[in-house]
């Protein structure tokens, strides 16, 4: 379904929008299901928490065939086709845990800080997409967005290689504040199946979760082709070279794959 007026009118002057119910919980229980199995691995795309818990898990659409689906969904690429006016290929693709108990901060940030840094990636035109597959809730390490804040371009930002496992070009502290006087902090809340869309120059970051309940959201960026990474310094597992045009699957690719495992399973 095209996105309406008033959503691409909130990309464009908050920076985010979100699909309440994009995904139905038939879709979402694989994807629940095949991340534990990842995260249950001993991948180099695995990263844990300093405790050991898992904390990311990279490129699963390369190597699992229910991310793969979800990663070229047509109701992921058609809105962020529309917003780009051109055909998408996968930048990055992460599964965050934010674990029960032990799940850690991700600081104050800016992606395209990152992908222009680091990945050589020309301008900002790359839609980072959050599919929750719990329920995002206000307690569980929510993504807090400052709205309006991907209007101020790249802001200078410090390399913190210390605070969690996971290196990161961080904000300061008078930064943020300043920001957040200015646009305030939202944290969308959802049902699995929800989904995020914001712009990589928005300023984010998570708290820790200290509740039983975990947090799982897989984050996708699709890239507009032309903008593909120049000087790319990070494993093609973190920035994909592959800048294939993503073709979309058939809308019910998510739930034919789940009736393919589930005759196979039946047939053990
Ligand atoms: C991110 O900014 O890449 C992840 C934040 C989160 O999962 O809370
Ligand atoms: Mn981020």
């Amino acid at each position: 379904m095209p996105l309406t007026a008033q959503q691409l009118q909130q990309f464009f002057e908050e920076g985010y929008f979100l699909l309440p119910d994009c995904f139905t919980e038939d879709e979402v229980v694989i994807l629940r299901d095949e991340a534990e199995a990842i995260y249950a691995t001993h991948r180099q795309e695995v990263w844990r928490e300093k405790t050991g818990a898992p904390r990311t898990a990279f490129a699963a659409h390369t190597y699992n065939e229910a991310f793969r689906l979800l990663g070229a969904h047509p109701r992921l690429i058609e809105p962020v086709e529309q917003v780009f006016g051109e055909k998408l290929y996968m930048h990055q693709f992460k599964i965050n845990a934010k674990a029960a108990f032990e799940g850690d901060v991700w600081q104050w940030h800016q992606d395209y800080g990152t992908w222009a840094r680091d990945d050589g990636m020309p301008e900002p035109r790359a839609m980072n997409i959050a599919v929750f597959m719990d329920e995002v809730m206000p307690i569980n390490g929510p993504l807090m967005l400052v709205p309006r804040s991907h209007r101020q371009g790249v802001l200078a930002a410090g390399h913190d290689r210390k605070t969690t496992s996971y290196p990161l070009w961080t904000l300061d502290k008078a930064t943020v504040t300043r920001l957040v006087d200015e646009g305030g902090i939202v944290a969308p809340t959802g049902k699995p199946g929800s989904v995020l869309m914001f712009h990589g120059n928005l300023v984010h970051g998570s708290a820790p979760n200290i509740t039983p309940y975990p947090r799982r959201i897989v984050y996708l960026t699709l890239c507009a082709v032309s903008n593909y990474i120049r000087a790319p310094t990070r494993p093609e597992w973190i920035a994909h070279r592959d800048f294939t045009p993503i073709e979309p699957v058939p809308d019910d690719a998510l739930l034919a794959y789940t009736g393919r495992v589930m005759r196979q399973v039946a047939a053990e």
